[in-house]
């Protein structure tokens, strides 16, 4: 594979490069297969239409901070994007959260079925494996690693076992320390693992590895206090939409625990707990400072 790298010293370029990478490589992946049937349509509509990518694109700056070229990271930043986008698809289905749109675009069940949207779901989990196992680019023993690690990102332990809990939580009231741990099991565990991946993929020392986790962690954390944030002030057509569910559902939110100016207060707090995280790497680790500055300044 040709060496690739982000060249433009433009956040904003920077950011869209990344996005063009990856969703190129996924459309490759998905094309691998000819067949045009009812699964292949759906799994390119349920990764190709839209998403910000920031999952990739956190992996591939945390790996350009260890002089990675992203081609070592392209397939395991892809398979992460395929598990996210399994979350999702999932995570619309009526049994869950019963939405019609995602992205701005039909969510899967609605523009296929519902059948479908689960195959969909269960084909990506699988796929992210196969890409993942095939990539020989990296000795067998990262695979491996960046295999295990994933599943425990991802399953049980991780983003799945954070859903689970997200809908226990309907039934319960929990406190901020609570909802800081289904969020940080729920979208934190793959935020973690993107910056986890880099890392490993980048041989980096114990501290490092510590710093950038420490990192994510945060940033995690200050991606969903804005999220609840965005519910209530943002200007998406579904957002009344969603924060009705929300309130419906009787699920507690950083808002609904400390109110919207305290989750801004807190969100900037959190910011920058990130950001001190990232010391140890000087000017290098301006890209992963801006993704943050981005996340606070995002409108959807
Ligand atoms: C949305 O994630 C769902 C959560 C994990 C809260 P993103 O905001 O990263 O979704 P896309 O991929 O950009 O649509
Ligand atoms: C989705 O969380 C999290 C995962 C899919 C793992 P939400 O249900 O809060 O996200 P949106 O609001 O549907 O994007
Ligand atoms: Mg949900
Ligand atoms: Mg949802
Ligand atoms: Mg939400």
């Amino acid at each position: 594979m040709p060496a690739i790298t982000l060249t433009s010293n433009d956040f904003n370029q920077q950011l869209i490069q990344s996005q063009t990478i990856i969703e190129q490589r996924m459309a490759e992946i998905l094309s691998g297969q000819i067949q045009h049937n009812q699964l292949e349509d759906a799994l390119r509509y349920g990764a190709l239409a839209g998403g910000k990518r920031l999952r990739p694109f956190l992996m591939f700056a945390s790996a350009q901070l260890f002089n990675q070229d992203i081609s070592n990271v392209l397939e395991t930043a892809a398979a992460l994007e395929f598990i996210h986008c399994s979350s999702l698809i999932h995570d619309d289905l009526p049994a869950m959260d019963d939405d019609d749109l995602r992205r701005g675009q039909p969510t899967c069940h609605i523009q296929f079925d519902e059948a479908t949207a689960i195959l969909v779901g269960d084909a990506f989990l699988s796929l992210a494996f196969e890409v993942m196992s095939q990539d020989t680019s990296l000795t067998v023993e990262k695979r491996l690693k960046l295999i295990h690690q994933l599943t425990v990102a991802s399953g049980r332990y991780g983003m799945i076992g954070g859903q689970m809990d997200d809908i226990e939580g309907e039934k319960k009231s929990l406190n901020l320390e609570q909802i800081i741990l289904l969020q940080q099991k729920k979208t934190g565990a793959l935020f973690e693992y993107a910056c986890e991946a880099g890392a490993i993929i980048g041989n980096a020392g114990a501290n490092q590895q510590q710093a950038l986790k420490q990192y994510a962690k945060h940033f995690g954390l200050a991606f969903q206090i804005t999220d609840d944030i965005l519910d209530v002030t943002g200007s998406e057509a579904e957002v009344g939409k969603r924060l009705n569910k929300d309130q419906e559902a009787g699920k507690e939110t950083f808002i609904s625990l400390m109110g919207l100016e305290e989750a801004k207060i807190y969100a900037q707090k959190t910011i920058n707990q990130a950001k001190q995280a990232l010391e140890i790497f000087g000017d290098r680790a301006n890209i992963l400072c801006d993704l943050i500055d981005m996340l606070n300044n995002r409108k959807s």
